[in-house]
């Protein structure tokens, strides 16, 4: 059965977007990206019009540039693919109506068309989430992932040091957040003085080691005196190696990012027998095998927040001509929190 046109008709919707122009070597800039013009039509039967709110930012996207990731490719001339916070225009499928708030995979866009396998994947935000950038980060995937790597994998006891790196970003920050408020000793590891204010101040971290100013291996020494019970990965590369060289006995290591080598660095493995000499458990962690938890996930991240017991950081650049300055921050590590762009 064809779903009825809703909203407004409009013939054609001018729309911006940015295609990859070229793969990126190294961390990519501006100059990898190229924005064009198009116009859409009304949509047909099954899809979508949505005016694009808040786009995304995320370290995956990098590994998709590369032909690297488990979500697929983007290809140069594609345009970037990507989850944005989208408004809903005009509908021609029975899940969206005119004026709701989604997250979609609508693309480096200013508005897009989305077919139905695109409206099927996307999520309708709570009105437990405000703002509502946050079903982008801490309340969206980064934050599950931080919360199924806390509730389902890392097995985080009261009184476990608990080292995260990347300890600013929407997962490691609510990752370090959760295992604050269980009891836990909780030390990040960031990238600068300012990021380090914020992760003891705001996050309420019991300390936060610099990884731009101080040598790893003895300030985890210093702040993880008894040893690292669970170090919850960011980053793989030296930050690692260094996190693994201080495990504790019974130690809980969870895998969940490479920063150090999305940008295409070489990178010397951390030797498996500290795992060993450990006696640690490592698991890795995908988000995609959580989805079912998202519910209880926000309702559990929102209550926190609107206690002042968890706070999210956002880095928002404005304007969709920004993204591709704002993404080649975000892989230069210089993202003072969620990175997002506003349209
Ligand atoms: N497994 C999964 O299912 C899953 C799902 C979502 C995200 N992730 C991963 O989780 C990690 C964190 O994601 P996020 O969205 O919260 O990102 P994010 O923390 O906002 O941004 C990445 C951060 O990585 C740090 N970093 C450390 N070494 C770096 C290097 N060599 N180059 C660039 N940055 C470096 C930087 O912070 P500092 O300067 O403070 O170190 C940077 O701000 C990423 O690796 C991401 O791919 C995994």
């Amino acid at each position: 059965m064809q779903h009825e046109l809703k909203g407004e008709r409009r013939m054609s919707q001018h729309s911006q977007h940015i295609r990859l122009v070229r793969t990126p070597v190294g961390v990519p800039t501006e100059a990898d990206f190229a924005m064009g013009d198009s116009e859409l039509a009304d949509p047909a039967p099954g899809q979508v019009l949505v005016r694009v709110t808040a786009l995304s930012l995320d370290p995956y996207l990098r590994s998709a540039m590369a032909g690297r990731h488990m979500s697929g490719t983007i290809q140069v001339g594609d345009v970037v693919r990507g989850e944005g916070l989208v408004k809903v225009l005009a509908s021609a499928h029975p899940r969206m109506a005119v004026g709701q708030h989604w997250v979609a995979l609508c693309g480096w866009r200013s508005h897009a068309l989305l077919d139905d396998a695109v409206v099927q994947q996307a999520r309708l935000v709570s009105d437990q989430i405000q703002p509502q950038t946050l079903a982008l980060g801490g309340l969206g995937m980064p934050g599950l992932t931080a919360w199924a790597g806390f509730h389902r994998l890392a097995e985080v006891q009261a009184r476990d040091t608990v080292l995260v790196s990347a300890a600013t970003g929407p997962v490691g920050a609510t990752f370090g957040q959760l295992a604050r408020i269980a009891g836990c000793r909780v030390v990040g590891i960031a990238g600068g003085a300012d990021k380090c204010a914020w992760v003891t101040g705001t996050a309420g971290f019991a300390a936060c080691i610099n990884h731009r100013s101080e040598d790893l291996r003895v300030a985890i020494q210093r702040e993880c005196p008894k040893g690292v019970d669970v170090y919850f990965d960011n980053v793989g590369g030296d930050v690692l190696q260094a996190a693994v060289e201080n495990l504790a006995l019974k130690a809980r290591v969870i895998l969940c990012g490479l920063m150090a080598q999305y940008n295409g660095a070489p990178l010397p493995g951390p030797s498996p027998g500290w795992f060993i000499k450990a006696r640690a458990t490592v698991r890795g962690l995908v988000v995609y095998d959580h989805w079912d938890a998202l519910p209880t996930m926000v309702a559990e991240l929102s209550a926190h927040q609107r206690a002042g017991n968890m706070h999210f950081r956002e880095d928002i650049a404005q304007g969709l001509a920004s993204t591709p300055a704002a993404f080649e921050r975000l892989m230069r590590g210089l993202n003072q929190g969620k990175a997002l762009v506003v349209l």
